[in-house]
């Protein structure tokens, strides 16, 4: 990890470099751990990444997700949760939980079509949102209002609003779990160690009347493990770092939110599925001994590099996600795997392949327009970019679980 000293060229934020210099002075051994460190950044209430107005995602902001792409995304998948509302014998209460929903978009694109294609299914509808970031929670409602209307009630809630086993229909989620704070470890003769952040060249500027600014530049320290669960994780996915295939230095990432993430979910899920799209790989490709310096990746317009200790509280973090874990995890809280594929194929099955035909075909649009209907609908399957984003489907409570075959878990025809 290259560790750059900020500059005057640094547009970090530095009320929040200083409050997280403050946490790492304040913490008893003068370090914090990197997923402390990620979660300031990302999610400080008032200063971090997500917490602070402007885009974020989208042509204006640092980085681009499906649902910016156009309402294509968005659509299938609403024929997706049509499908399950059907396998699930069409309950009157269908509960759609959309978890980390960026600026609506998503939202908006699945309730519209929904409204338009399946109006019975629409009138079953239960729409929630679980945001953690209050800004985003605003784009939400603007975004929601001014295309849903009042033609239905979504409604916004924390974990603690659900009630355990209440929930009938599907959780899911797109670009969630990269977001979610991570640990960082390394193998140093032959043991597990951590990855700590703390402070490198601390100084402290006096202004008049007292105030201090701390001119700090964050530094990567190793110690011993602060919690067991990480060594825990590795049995649990089955990888063994400490093996000799594994080269000294090794260093990767480990996301114990999204193992609480998960087991959360089932407890809340009653009967139905749970739909996670992400970047990843299975727990084998993911510590696979030639990914030495791990996943964990910055964006910042448009750029991505591996420094996350630059641009602070103005570019995003992420790390890619191991879907054996979110399998694991999910069997031991009682969730089934129904399959999972890659987007590609995810999206071809549902019916991709006919919008991308049909583009061609449409009268009324100018050739540059359907040029760029066309370059986005392929995004959506670039075997180099979103095409091999993982797409995980579980599920709970159904009777006939081995049976189910979910259209977009059925092989495309082309
Ligand atoms: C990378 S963005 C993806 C947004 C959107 N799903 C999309 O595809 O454009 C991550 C989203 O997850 C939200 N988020 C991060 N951690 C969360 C958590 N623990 N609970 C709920 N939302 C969270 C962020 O605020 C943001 O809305």
């Amino acid at each position: 990890m290259t560790v750059q000293p900020h500059n005057n060229a640094d547009p970090s934020n530095s009320i929040l470099r200083e409050f997280i210099a403050e946490q790492i002075k304040r913490s008893r051994e003068g370090r914090i751990s990197f997923a402390d460190y990620m979660n300031w950044v990302l999610y400080h209430p008032q200063q971090g990444y997500y917490a602070t107005p402007g885009p974020r995602i989208g042509a204006g902001g640092d980085f681009f997700t499906a649902p910016h792409l156009g309402a294509d995304f968005g659509e299938l998948l609403a024929e997706q949760f049509v499908e399950m509302w059907e396998i699930l014998q069409y309950p009157s209460r269908f509960t759609l939980v959309e978890m980390g929903a960026g600026q609506g978009i998503l939202a908006a694109d699945i309730l519209q079509y929904i409204r338009r294609q399946y109006p019975r299914c629409f009138e079953a509808i239960d729409y929630i949102i679980i945001e953690k970031s209050p800004a985003l929670k605003a784009e939400q409602q603007q975004k929601l209002n001014d295309t849903i209307g009042s033609t239905i009630s979504v409604r916004w809630c924390d974990w603690d609003d659900l009630a355990d086993a209440s929930v009938t229909g599907c959780f899911f989620s797109n670009e969630l779990v990269d977001a979610l704070p991570v640990h960082l470890v390394t193998v140093r003769e032959r043991q597990l160690r951590e990855l700590y952040v703390s402070l490198n060249n601390v100084s402290l500027n006096n202004h008049t009347g007292g105030d201090h600014s701390i001119n700090a530049n964050f530094s990567e320290i190793e110690g011993n493990l602060s919690t067991p669960q990480l060594q825990t994780y590795f049995e649990t996915v089955k990888i063994d770092l400490l093996s000799d295939i594994y080269p000294e230095g090794y260093r990767t990432e480990i996301n114990l939110d999204a193992l609480d993430w998960i087991t959360t979910v089932a407890d809340k899920l009653q009967k139905g599925f749970v739909l996670t799209i992400d970047y990843g790989y299975t727990a084998e490709r993911y510590y696979s001994p030639t990914r030495s310096g791990g996943t964990l990746q910055c964006y910042y317009q448009h750029r991505h590099h591996n420094n996350p200790y630059i641009n602070i509280g103005k570019q995003d973090i992420t790390a890619h996600v191991d879907f054996t874990a979110l399998e694991k995890q999910g069997e031991l809280s009682g969730l089934k795997v129904i399959g999972f594929t890659q987007q590609a194929l995810f999206l071809m099955s549902l019916g991709l392949g006919d919008r991308i035909a049909a583009v061609s075909q449409t009268s009324g649009k100018n050739l540059s327009e359907i040029l760029r209907i066309r370059e986005a609908l392929h995004s959506l399957i670039d075997p180099m970019g979103l095409g091999k984003f993982g797409v995980l489907i579980q599920s709970k409570g159904l009777e006939t679980e081995k049976q189910i075959q979910l259209k977009g878990l059925t092989i495309p025809e082309f």
